[in-house]
């Protein structure tokens, strides 16, 4: 959802603030149909599409949300994922289900990715007992959906040496057989977007390709804020690392360690080029998309009288303006639900800290550093991130290939275009690591 990556809902309607500011564009040059004239909803909607096309969700029980939910109601969106997982998970219980594996797969995959989006926008309220409801949900129906596949996925816990907190992982592996090392691609997600959503979108590719595939998360992220209640932290190789030692102590046997791809989507653009710049044992690295400063997507959503008074550094009334505005019944789904959702994943509750935490995760230090093959993409409807993919790659000099998604492919993430974005991305890893 989400942004997954931060950004599922930001980047959309940023890129039509951003296209009207520019003058001239408007909804009406969007590339595609709107499943909501909420566009931060439009995007929640469009993103699980890119599951449905690996195993994760139906296009019509989508398609039907899209009709019932009233644009701009978060309530109503929460309440029309939830009956339709609730619907899915009886479709998976019956009886009759279970005569076919591929079935039980496929439906509990697909009321896990309902449970999501039930969950999408509750995190405003952190007593809302449908957090761990929905949560909890969605966790049991994924494991069932595990383990209905050909080769089961693994959920493993790795605990972080050098951290407060224990990484929440999946493992894929592409064969049973023991005598051949595959391709490994690691998969970390950003702001929002869960590791059940990197299954669907990044590992049924690989897989289908003879990779290996592990997701994981670190604090800030889906369950770990959860379960181990720790908001992000910006030194994410302290996530990645233990992560890149599992592999390489449990499953030396079949991962070919000449051949380890690390990918970060949405805001893990940062975090996975954070990661890589402190952890050498990486064969190549994919950013979809490249990101420069995750503050700024903070900054370019909040009214510019507002950002003045954090800049004056009044934190006190920056606070009250921001924490009003998102009670305001004026305030775009897109904005309230940034600002919740940055509140819950930096774990607190004073947007100024969550801002200056935020200021953190910028790239610039570390990124000329990186010296191992870089896929950088960029989305064409990607107002956000406008700009920040290039100078990730000209940062990193003849190491990166800059990719330019465009049309219906161009939007935050790529979503939607799951076919296209995966096509890309391997064959730029076959054409690097051969
Ligand atoms: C879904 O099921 C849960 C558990 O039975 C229930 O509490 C919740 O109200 C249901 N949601 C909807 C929208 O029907
Ligand atoms: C680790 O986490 C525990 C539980 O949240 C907390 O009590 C402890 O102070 C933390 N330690 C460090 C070094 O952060
Ligand atoms: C998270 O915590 C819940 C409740 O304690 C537990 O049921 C669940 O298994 C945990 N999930 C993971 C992935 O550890
Ligand atoms: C900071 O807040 C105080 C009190 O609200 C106000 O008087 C002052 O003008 C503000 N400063 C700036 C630079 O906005
Ligand atoms: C919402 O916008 C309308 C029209 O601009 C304005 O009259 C009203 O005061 C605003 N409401 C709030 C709570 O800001």
């Amino acid at each position: 959802m989400k942004f997954s990556t931060f950004a599922y809902a930001w980047p959309l309607t940023a890129t039509v603030l951003h296209c009207l500011a520019a003058g001239g564009k408007s909804i009406q040059n969007q590339p595609m149909l709107q499943l909501s004239s909420d566009p931060t909803m439009h995007f929640d909607l469009l993103s699980p599409f890119s599951l449905a096309i690996a195993g994760g969700a139906d296009i019509g029980p989508i398609l039907g949300v899209a009709k019932d939910i009233e644009a701009g109601d978060i309530e109503s969106f929460t309440q029309q994922f939830y009956k339709l997982a609730n619907e899915t998970k009886a479709q998976a219980e019956d009886p009759d289900n279970s005569y076919d594996a591929i079935n039980v797969r496929d439906t509990w995959f697909s009321a896990s990715t309902y449970y999501r989006k039930a969950a999408n926008y509750i995190i405003g309220n952190w007593d809302d007992p449908r957090l761990p409801q929905t949560w909890a949900e969605q966790t049991a129906a994924f494991d069932k959906g595990l383990a209905g596949m050909t080769i089961p996925g693994e959920r493993v816990r790795i605990p972080a040496a050098k951290g407060n907190f224990t990484v929440e992982a999946v493992w894929y592996a592409a064969s049973e057989n023991k005598q051949v090392k595959a391709p490994t691609l690691i998969v970390g997600n950003g702001f929002d977007a869960a590791q059940e959503d990197s299954f669907h979108v990044y590992c049924v590719p690989a897989l289908a390709r003879g990779w290996n595939c592990i997701t994981y998360e670190g604090p800030g992220q889906p369950t770990v804020r959860r379960n181990q209640s720790i908001g992000f932290i910006p030194e994410w190789e302290l996530v990645l690392t233990p992560v890149v030692d599992y592999l390489l102590q449990e499953k030396s046997d079949i991962v070919d360690v000449n051949k380890l791809a690390l990918l970060g989507n949405s805001m893990g653009g940062y975090l996975a080029a954070r990661a890589a710049a402190f952890e050498p044992r990486l064969s190549a690295l994919l950013l979809i998309d490249g990101m420069w400063d995750f503050s700024l997507l903070f900054f370019g959503g909040l009214p510019k009288s507002v950002v003045a008074i954090f800049n004056a550094g009044n934190y006190t009334d920056f606070d009250r303006e921001v924490i009003s505005l998102r009670k305001s019944e004026n305030v775009t789904t897109e904005i309230a639900w940034g600002i919740n959702q940055g509140l819950w994943a930096f774990k607190t509750r004073s947007p100024s800290d969550m801002l200056k935490q935020a200021q953190k995760y910028r790239v610039k230090e570390f990124i000329s550093t990186i010296d191992i093959p870089v896929f950088v993409a960029e989305g064409e409807f990607d107002g956000w991130l406008e700009g920040q993919a290039q100078l990730v790659t000209d940062a990193i000099g003849d190491k990166a290939t800059l990719h330019k998604f465009t049309g219906v492919a161009g939007y935050h993430c790529h979503v939607s275009a799951g076919q296209e974005l995966a096509r890309v991305m391997f064959a730029w890893l076959k054409k690097t690591l051969g």
